[in-house]
């Protein structure tokens, strides 16, 4: 059976077409996309999919608490069972993370819990850090924070700029959210307090082909025996 999603995003939504477009034969679907900004490219992809979309303008709130209560109304109403934050670019206050603990999914384009917040691409370069990459987490009230479902990895290249290492990660970013939000979904992920327990034979793992096919190469020697 599939598990009913509403997607949340802000802009132009190539993770929610990831997740549209490895739907069939999952065991999710997405029944609504939410924006926090309207005429935004992710609206589109939805409408394109079928997809009732829904615009909710946290500029229209007075508060914090108000847009927070407006969006936990409108995924009441959604019919979903969990919910998925796809480049939603707005911190949720803890009781509507409350209100869906342990349903709640997001991306961060880190392997957290290094790089929380923004700007992840130049920290990861000015670190100097060899491998970077993605989570997708349950959402807990603190930001960027909660148990991994799936993390997705890639290498830092020599001459590698920021935006090139941001597309490097997006390209697993595809990958590793369908990948966790099917299982999560399917019970094969099962969400505890401070990790996710996943499964016999369920690696929770996406590596992006330059890495894979690096092994021992990089480093120039056997591996010891
Ligand atoms: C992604 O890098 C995601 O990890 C981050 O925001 C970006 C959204 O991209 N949270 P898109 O809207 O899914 O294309």
């Amino acid at each position: 059976m599939a598990h009913p999603v509403t997607v949340l995003i802000s802009g132009g939504g190539s993770n929610l077409q990831a997740l549209i477009d490895r739907q069939a034969g999952s065991s999710y679907e997405i029944v609504q996309v939410i924006s926090n900004v309207s005429g935004v490219g992710g609206l589109a992809r939805a409408a394109a999919a079928g997809i009732p979309t829904r615009v909710i303008e946290h500029r229209a709130f007075a508060s914090r608490a108000l847009f927070d209560a407006a969006l936990g109304q409108a995924l009441a109403e959604s019919g979903a069972e969990l919910v998925c934050l796809a480049g939603f670019m707005r911190i949720l206050g803890p009781e509507l993370v409350q209100a869906w603990s342990g349903r709640m999914l997001n991306i961060h384009p880190a392997l957290l819990p290094s790089f929380k917040g923004l700007h992840t691409h130049e920290r990861a370069l000015a670190a100097g850090v060899r491998v970077h990459g993605c989570t997708v987490h349950v959402v807990r009230p603190a930001l960027d924070d909660g148990p991994v479902v799936v993390q997705g990895v890639v290498p830092v290249l020599p001459g590698d700029d920021p935006a090139m290492l941001a597309a490097r990660v997006l390209e697993v970013e595809h990958q590793a959210y369908p990948l966790a939000l099917d299982l999560v979904a399917s019970g094969r992920a099962r969400v505890g307090d401070a990790t996710v327990e996943l499964a016999p034979d369920q690696p929770g793992l996406v590596v992006h082909p330059a890495l894979a096919g690096a092994r021992w190469a990089i480093a120039g020697a056997p591996p010891v025996s």
